[in-house]
């Protein structure tokens, strides 16, 4: 079992930049990942709909024979988690709680904002998960729902990028926050920018590095790391392959994309 691939999916490829910090963080492991680029985006569909893409992702990944999974989207995160977590029996991790667990050891005011699409942000998740963790805690939430097609576009900086940051985010900036959550896979292609609106009082928090962390400790302590001396597979499978999707993908994950294999 150790020696099986780790899976992860997201709505298309913004799940990449987990798959970055699995490979940094876990070398020798195996990869699976699925991108359900034919649904792109989830940010802006129900619930119910996010729940039944999200299951079927899960399904294709098991039949690759995965031992574990991560849900990289946040939009699955929120309105699928628990749903997966029941329907299968390997490990399935979020990276809603390891995003929260990290800005509250973070945030000295206490006040932390969450940004995500509108699916996540709507959901409630992280004010949930805050509060759940600590009552005292004020969240403060901000949809950014034109993030998502500027970083699709490659528009990271310029004057259009920080119009729509400085509106998306000023509300965030007047309630005084020190720590904020960059709730979606896309928005830490934008971290530079939204550092620089806010400047230094303002800790960004990205799930990426925090959830590799949680899967790793989580193999462990399941015994299920693989600790021989093949060498990893790292496989990409969409549900479609957009004109664009070799530049975005590669912005997610700072390297060269292996061939893509396109499942219908
Ligand atoms: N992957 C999605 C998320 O993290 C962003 C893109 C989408 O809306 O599907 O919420």
């Amino acid at each position: 079992m150790n020696a099986n691939p780790i899976g992860v999916f997201d709505s298309g490829l913004g799940g990449l930049t987990v798959v970055r910090e699995i490979r940094r963080e876990l070398p020798r492991e195996s990869i699976v990942y699925f991108g359900d680029l034919a649904h792109l985006p989830y940010g802006t569909k129900s619930g119910a709909q996010i729940q039944r893409f999200s299951l079927e992702s899960t399904e294709f990944l098991i039949q690759k024979g995965i031992k574990a999974l991560v849900i990289a989207c946040n939009s699955s995160s929120s309105a699928a988690f628990h749903l997966v977590r029941k329907r299968f029996s390997i490990p399935v991790l979020s990276v809603i709680e390891p995003a929260v667990e990290e800005s509250l050891g973070m945030s000295a005011a206490g006040k932390i904002g969450v940004i995500g699409t509108a699916a996540t942000i709507e959901s409630g998740v992280y004010e949930v998960a805050l509060r759940r963790k600590n009552p005292r805690i004020q969240v403060f939430v901000q949809s950014c729902p034109l993030f998502v097609p500027l970083v699709e576009e490659g528009w990271l900086d310029g004057g259009v990028t920080e119009r729509v940051i400085e509106k998306y985010l000023t509300p965030l900036a007047h309630k005084g926050i020190d720590t904020l959550i960059l709730g979606c896979t896309h928005y830490p292609i934008l971290a530079a920018e939204i550092h620089s609106f806010f400047g230094p009082r303002v800790r960004l928090v990205d799930s990426a590095r925090p959830t590799v962390r949680r899967l790793a400790s989580l193999l462990q302590e399941k015994k299920l790391l693989y600790e021989g001396k093949r060498k990893p597979k790292f496989e990409i499978f969409t549900s479609d392959l957009p004109r664009n999707f070799r530049l975005v993908g590669e912005r997610f994950l700072g390297e060269k994309l292996p061939p893509i294999k396109v499942v219908r």
